[in-house]
């Protein structure tokens, strides 16, 4: 039986005058807890996958109205406080040219592994080279509820060098991690040249109407806090510097970046996304009180039974406590075999007992 989504949840995310994303972004009070899910469109929908056994992943995101079409998806069932971009990491990097398939992970047909390599990345020109991306996000703005938030995104810079160096994702990334200590200047060299592109990809977004920015660090836990802050850190910061004259929130998402949270500290962006294994209330006390949080239910949490799942939510909404700047969302991406009616009940929990703050 399919759980309906519940009207009071629906008129919650959707009557108010501001957003309670945006406010949350900024650390304004809210009246109810903001919640959207990281990998929100995607496969754990049937209608997804409807639309996937027709066309294959790359196209999707290469034809604005099909990535429109996938965005909105997840708004129609569920009282979402904010969309996300279909699209993926890796596509502003094929934009650039480089070749690859999604199998489904990203594999890059060439390694990047020597200084002529990097130094034949062309610059990413988004209107030349990712013009369906542009395109996708002033159809979904127009489609759109009035007050509610499309987040535009990209890779971190370390991120897409883990994606770039080892081709395949393996789970060490050896190929990545050794690369930084056996050439770090080419490595220093490549995450600049990724940090300038996405800041061009990102300003780019928000020209065409994204109202927050999201940089993925998905792979911060490779790096201890030392290679951290002499690699991942310097490079995001190029990026989030170039965008703050965006006027639009910024949000740095870490998985496994626990004991990254001091280095993060200093980093100028409004938000940081909290992965499920750190305790929120602790993030948010080593961030201090100029950095809004969001996160962290683990995605295994949503294989509870219901009554277990509102216990999982409620303990996440204490542990984020009363200080305004909480969005709620998972610890990392929704998995492919989640029951989307557990998802529904996430939303409409969260919205009715996660008081505004
Ligand atoms: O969140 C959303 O709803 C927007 C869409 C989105 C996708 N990828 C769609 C996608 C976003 C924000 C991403 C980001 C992304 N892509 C990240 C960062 C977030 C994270 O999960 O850490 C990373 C590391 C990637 C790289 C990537 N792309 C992987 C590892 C995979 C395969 C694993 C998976 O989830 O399927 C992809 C392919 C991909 N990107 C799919 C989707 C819906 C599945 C493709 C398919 O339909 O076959």
């Amino acid at each position: 039986m399919a759980a309906r989504v519940s009207e009071t949840s629906v008129r919650t995310a959707q009557s108010a005058e501001k957003s309670a994303f945006l406010a949350a972004c900024s650390r304004q009070p809210v009246s109810h807890r903001p919640i959207w899910i990281m990998r929100q469109a995607g496969r754990y929908l049937p209608e997804y996958r409807a639309l996937r056994a027709k066309v294959d992943f790359a196209t999707l995101t290469r034809t604005p109205e099909l990535a429109a079409e996938v965005t909105l998806q997840p708004l129609r069932r569920f009282a979402l406080d904010a969309a996300i971009l279909f699209s993926d990491i890796m596509t502003p990097l094929q934009g650039m040219g480089v070749e690859l398939e999604f199998e489904p992970a990203p594999v890059v047909r060439e390694p990047i592994r020597s200084v002529a390599q990097i130094e034949a990345l062309p610059e990413l020109v988004p209107g030349r080279d990712v013009p369906y991306v542009i395109e996708a996000i002033r159809i979904v703005r127009a489609g759109l509820a009035r007050n509610l938030p499309l987040i535009g995104f990209a890779g971190a810079p370390f991120t897409l060098l883990c994606y770039l160096v080892c081709g395949r994702p393996t789970k060490e990334f050896a190929a990545a991690r050794s690369f930084l200590y056996a050439q770090p200047e080419a490595a220093q060299r490549l995450l600049t040249h990724l940090a300038d592109a996405m800041a061009q990809y990102l300003a780019a977004q928000a020209a065409a109407g994204a109202q927050a920015l999201m940089l993925f660090e998905s792979w911060a836990g490779l790096l201890a806090p030392r290679e951290f802050t002499r690699f991942a850190l310097p490079a995001v910061r190029r990026t989030v510097d170039a965008l703050r004259s965006a006027g639009v929130p910024l949000i740095y998402y870490l998985n496994d970046g626990n004991a990254l949270m001091p280095a993060v500290a200093a980093l100028d962006v409004d938000v940081v996304g909290v992965d499920w294994r750190s305790d929120l209330g602790e993030v948010r006390r080593i961030l201090g009180p100029q950095k809004a949080v969001q996160g962290n239910l683990d995605p295994a949490a949503l294989f509870a039974p219901p009554q277990e799942l509102r216990r999982h939510a409620d303990a996440v909404l204490q542990a984020a406590g009363h200080t305004p700047g909480h969005i709620f969302n998972l610890g990392h991406g929704i998995w492919p075999d989640t029951d989307p009616d557990a998802v529904a009940r996430l939303v409409d929990h969260v919205h009715e007992h996660g008081v505004g703050v």
